[in-house]
């Protein structure tokens, strides 16, 4: 992977994001993802993940946050200043936290709002339609059912659904883990896995569970308080003694290193 981001699919460059026009929450945020492949974006509470995606997906705006050093850039083109809309065009989605579904909708209305901006036509809908369905087959039984009645995991399930109606190149998924059981949060991984080698789309997930994280992903960055504070191939990084013990929980035995110990130790999430 190179420095300077060229040749990846999406890079980011020194951002600094703004909130408000005085909260500095993004201090220098450089990442790479490359075409293919399955990057986390790991950290603590507020470190600044979702911060990030919404950078890339440009809806800072919607919540008075500003790309105010730094540049973006999605196959060598500069996209911080364009619409969310145009993104999806380009093939760049976000799954937002917390799921998002229209939750008077049905699971397959919800589905099919993925693929608004399309322009091939009701067939080519429908054949996407069948191929969510075959990834997700429990969202074939609920898909009568008003998506706001299904549970947590069919939620999220339908939200990566509709993300896949939208015919995406790079999806920014953020926090799919939230909120569900070991077994489904296994279960969305796997067909993140799927989809990642069958379908050629790439991805770039934000996630607190740093250990089912790094067996997925083929690269990931540990941000701190918006900051990078650490980056490398999965595996290099599920193996790092630091990585293990304060984000994996596995003390090495009374190290003290990362930064500051006292301050992760307060982050008892983390060390459950
Ligand atoms: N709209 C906003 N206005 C002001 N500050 C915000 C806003 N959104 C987020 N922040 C602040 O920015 C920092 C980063 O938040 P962000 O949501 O990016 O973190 P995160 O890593 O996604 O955390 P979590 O794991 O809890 O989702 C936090 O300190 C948060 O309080
Ligand atoms: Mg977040």
């Amino acid at each position: 992977m190179s420095a300077d981001g060229n040749g990846a699919l999406l890079s980011v460059n020194n951002i600094e994001v703004i909130y408000d026009h005085v909260i500095l929450v993004l201090k220098g945020v450089s990442l790479q993802v490359e075409e293919g492949g399955v990057v986390a974006l790991l950290g603590a509470n507020g470190a600044g993940k979702t911060t990030t995606l919404k950078a890339i997906s440009n809806l800072l705006r919607a919540e008075r946050g500003d790309v105010t050093k730094g540049t973006i850039t999605y196959r060598g083109e500069r996209i911080d200043r364009m619409t969310p809309t145009e993104l999806v065009g380009r093939g760049v989605i976000q799954v937002m936290e917390g799921r998002h579904c229209f939750e008077h909708l049905t699971v397959e209305e919800n589905l099919l709002t993925g693929a608004y901006t399309r322009r091939d036509g009701r067939a080519a809908v429908q054949a996407d339609l069948e191929k969510v369905y075959g990834y997700f087959p429990r969202l074939r039984e609920r898909r009568g059912s008003q998506a706001g009645y299904t549970s947590g995991g069919e939620q999220q399930m339908t939200a990566i659904g509709r993300a896949l109606m939208a015919r995406p190149k790079l999806i920014l998924l953020d926090e799919p883990s939230m909120g569900l059981a070991p077994q489904l949060v296994e279960e969305i991984f796997e067909i993140v896995k799927q989809l990642n080698e069958h379908e050629g789309v790439t991805f770039l997930l934000a996630e607190q569970n740093t250990t089912v994280a790094l067996r997925y992903a083929t690269y990931g960055y540990i941000l701190e308080t918006g900051r990078v504070v650490l980056d490398g191939a999965a595996s290099v990084l599920a193996q790092n003694e630091d990585v293990k013990e304060f984000y994996l929980g596995m003390s090495a035995g009374g190290r003290k290193s990362f930064r500051d110990v006292k301050h992760y130790r307060r982050r008892k999430r983390w060390l459950a």
